[in-house]
């Protein structure tokens, strides 16, 4: 009970090394979440207030889908793409494709044993639903930690709404990450605030983006 019961069923390796074991596997998969983020990321680069900034992190980039559209709207910006090493490749030909090399570059890590870049926005679309809650709040904590004083968090998901009634694709994904994952779950926009609040943010807000995507921003 409480167990993942996808290939993971009997005490398999987590999600991410089972795909990245496979280079093939790992190339269609990144490719699978630009299509799926597309909308979400388009929505972002044009509502978020980026004139106040000036660089910005995505943290679990995939491809670089999320920092190209923000970078392509916003000339004025710099951004670190932060991914496992295995995924550097394929970023970077993917930033090279869009003409971005010379803003937008690729920094290998992971964020369960290194710190965050530092940066003055910070973004995380489909990456908290993937950890249990203790997870959720080390991220949201390594975040904080990264950011200067007035910069953003910036978190993207198909957020349940409040009294978990109406975005049925949320909860859906919530049950996935749960056969998916050991111990990932989708959550509410008050959930999300209340850890950002927990960790210290000083003002937080939910706004819709497309379909059943919002985001959380987190002003420290
Ligand atoms: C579900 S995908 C989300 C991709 C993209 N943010 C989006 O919303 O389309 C998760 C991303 O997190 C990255 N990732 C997984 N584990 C990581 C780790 N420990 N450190 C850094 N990135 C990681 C994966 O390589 C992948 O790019």
């Amino acid at each position: 009970m409480g167990l993942p019961q996808s290939e993971l069923r009997g005490g398999g390796a987590p999600l991410f090394e089972t795909i990245y074991a496979d280079p093939a596997r790992l190339k269609e998969f990144l490719k699978a979440m630009t299509g799926v983020s597309r909308g979400a990321n388009l929505a972002i680069a044009a509502k978020f207030p980026w004139a106040q900034y000036k660089t910005v992190v995505d943290t679990g980039p995939a491809q670089g889908d999320l920092l190209t559209q923000v970078l392509l709207k916003n000339q004025h910006l710099l951004g670190v793409g932060f991914d496992l090493p295995e995924v550097g490749p394929i970023f970077e030909e993917y930033v090279e494709a869009h003409g971005l090399a010379s803003r937008l570059r690729f920094q290998a890590g992971s964020f369960f044993t290194d710190a965050l870049p530092k940066a003055d926005v910070i973004m995380m679309g489909h990456i908290l639903h993937d950890g249990d809650l203790e997870q959720k709040r080390m991220l949201i904590g390594k975040a904080y930690d990264a950011l200067p004083k007035g910069g953003a968090l910036l978190v993207y998901d198909a957020i349940i709404d409040d009294d978990r009634s109406k975005n049925a694709f949320g909860l859906m994904m919530s049950l996935h990450m749960m056969i998916e994952t050991y111990g990932g779950f989708d959550y509410t926009g008050a959930d999300c605030q209340g850890w950002m609040r927990e960790a210290g943010f000083k003002e937080t807000r939910l706004e819709h983006l497309v379909g059943p995507d919002s985001m959380v921003v987190g002003i420290k």
